[in-house]
């Protein structure tokens, strides 16, 4: 815009000069003179937006350090950042080093073969994308609506994330219990079977969901009495993955935790 206007302009001193006729020609502003702002500009503009790359980048890092907490919308500035990071391969790439590293450790494991040795999944961005409901509502951007969200749910439409659907079957081959751990309500119970069963899901030992005592608690605190119920019948919970630091952190901690990217919404 900036650039045609400045042609514009200088095309009309043009055609003042000539009409004028004493101009001297030799003194007209030269093609780089007239190049000079316009790459200036598009340089500028440029380290403008690496610089906001930049930050927005800084910001999801300290969302996966849990260093930022707790927040409730991703930055207006980095709405088109997420957005971005979600649907292109950046996303993927992270999830796919969590997978292959949790698939490592699991894999050098020697399980006691008692039945007694545990994997915790969490569901929601963990073992089932909500993308596409997160893509009519800004990547995060707009504030949760649990009402909204929970017609999405009741659709059983979420598609499995293909490298953690990866992991669970390898998990389970070497012989681990699966216990799936959610925030989601008891009352979502046949609906969230429906969709695991959908994506590829199977076998797991135990679907835990927020019964009616639950629903005061933080993901934290829930998860962490969850967790608290399975040491205490002898189960040794020695991998948990979870998108959310809430997931894994607080009492009973796995052995190691596996945290799977997520810059669009946090839950503490
Ligand atoms: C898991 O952690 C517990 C407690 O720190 C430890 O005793 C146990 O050896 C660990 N198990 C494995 C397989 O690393």
């Amino acid at each position: 815009m900036n650039r045609r206007l400045g042609v514009f302009l200088l095309l009309g001193l043009f055609s003042i000069a000539s009409a004028e006729e004493k101009f001297d020609s030799q003194l007209l502003p030269r093609p780089l003179i007239l190049e000079y702002p316009e790459t200036h500009e598009i340089q500028l503009k440029g380290s403008e937006d690496d610089e906001q790359q930049l930050q927005c980048t800084s910001w999801r890092f300290a969302v996966e350090a849990n260093n930022l907490n707790p927040w409730k919308t991703v930055p207006l500035e980095c709405a088109g950042y997420v957005k971005d990071y979600m649907t292109s391969k950046a996303y993927r790439f992270d999830l796919e080093r969590v997978s292959m590293e949790a698939g490592s450790y699991a894999r050098s494991l020697q399980l006691a073969g008692d039945g007694m040795d545990a994997w915790v999944f969490d569901i929601d961005e963990t073992l089932l994308s909500n993308i596409p409901y997160y893509s009519d509502h800004g990547f995060g951007l707009e504030v949760f609506d649990s009402r909204e969200f929970d017609k999405w749910v009741q659709n059983a439409a979420a598609p499995a994330i293909e490298l953690s659907l990866k992991l669970y079957d390898e998990v389970l081959g070497f012989g681990f219990k699966v216990f799936l751990l959610t925030g989601r309500s008891e009352s979502q119970r046949t609906v969230t079977v429906e969709n695991l069963r959908n994506a590829g899901f199977r076998d797991w030992d135990k679907l835990i969901l927020r019964a009616l005592e639950d629903h005061g608690k933080t993901a934290t605190l829930y998860k962490s009495e969850k967790r608290s119920e399975m040491v205490k019948e002898g189960y040794r919970i020695l991998g948990n993955s979870g998108d959310q630091w809430s997931d894994l952190l607080g009492d009973c901690m796995s052995n190691r935790s596996f945290k799977l990217p997520n810059p669009m919404y946090y839950i503490p």
